[in-house]
């Protein structure tokens, strides 16, 4: 069987990461481009067997089996339509770039048109696959809370007029919908941007972001009710040791979509 071929839009925390395991994996193992940006410090990073890539034409005639982005929001925006136009898939990490509706829809009509296919991974979350299963319940109401530390949020505090070394009681940031939790704050909107394309859409995902000096790592729960059952699901995702923004397991819930895309039993 031969590798199989994947290009990584970007070189960061997420990307480095799910390299390393990708050049590790058991036969017939992967075969790594990198599309990065003009001038990208990256470069310097890259292991030897990767092929550094610098536009569409290069990424085409690499001739990749699936395209991983790992760059964000406007990384999404000004490669992925190209990819999908070649008719690849491509697996999006920045799921928050797709608040946009009309991004969105420019990007699924493309795919449409040309073959290509968008994946979205689980990232940070997990239990898509139950809000998937009742997304068309007639009862459902779906909330999403995101519980941060004072440092992921500092200059919204400071904004508020809160310092962000002596907040002694939790404050909450947002209270909405997932459309407009997007519109607030488009760089930190990737998991409930998933919970809403994977359940009932942005408006009717509600969204909870907390700012806490009592916890240390990014918490989110997810709370789903419906006619057919409760599901109540809390993560504590320890950071990236390379980026303390993105959550550790993102890598890894990549790397597991990966394989599902190739493998010959897929879970759903
Ligand atoms: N789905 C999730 O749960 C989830 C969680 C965390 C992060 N993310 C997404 O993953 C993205 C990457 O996270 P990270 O921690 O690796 O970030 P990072 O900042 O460590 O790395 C991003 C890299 O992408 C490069 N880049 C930016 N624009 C590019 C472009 N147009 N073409 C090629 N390269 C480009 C940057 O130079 C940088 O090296 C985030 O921006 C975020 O949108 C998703």
């Amino acid at each position: 069987m031969k590798p199989r071929r994947l290009v990584l839009i970007g070189f960061g925390a997420i990307a480095g990461d799910l390299a390393a395991t990708l050049l590790d994996a058991p036969q017939p193992g992967y075969v790594l481009g990198v599309l990065l940006k003009p001038g990208s410090a990256s470069r310097q990073r890259l292991p030897q067997s990767c092929t550094p890539l610098s536009d569409l034409a290069e990424l085409a005639a690499f001739a990749p089996d699936l395209v991983v982005e790992a760059a964000g929001h406007e990384a999404v925006r000004a490669s992925v339509p190209g990819c999908l136009t070649l008719g690849l898939p491509v697996l999006i990490s920045s799921i928050g770039a797709l608040h946009d509706a009309a991004l969105l829809a420019s990007l699924v009509a493309t795919a449409r048109e040309h073959g290509g296919r968008l994946l979205l991974p689980s990232g940070a979350l997990g239990g898509l696959d139950y809000v998937r299963a009742v997304r068309h319940a007639s009862e459902l109401t779906l909330r999403y809370e995101s519980r941060k530390p004072p440092a992921a949020w500092s200059a919204e505090l400071k904004a508020l007029g809160h310092d962000p070394d002596r907040l002694d009681a939790p404050v909450t940031l947002f209270s909405g919908n997932a459309r407009e939790a997007a519109a607030a704050y488009p760089q930190n909107l990737n998991v409930a941007a998933a919970l809403a394309l994977a359940g009932p859409g942005f408006e009717a995902t509600g969204v909870d972001v907390i700012c806490d000096p009592a916890t240390t790592g990014n918490t989110h729960v997810v709370t789903a009710r419906s006619e057919f059952g409760t599901m109540h699901l809390a993560i504590a995702n320890r950071p990236s040791p390379s980026n303390p923004k993105s959550s550790w397991i993102v890598g890894r819930s990549l790397l597991a979509a990966i394989e599902q895309f190739f493998a010959p039993v897929m879970m759903l």
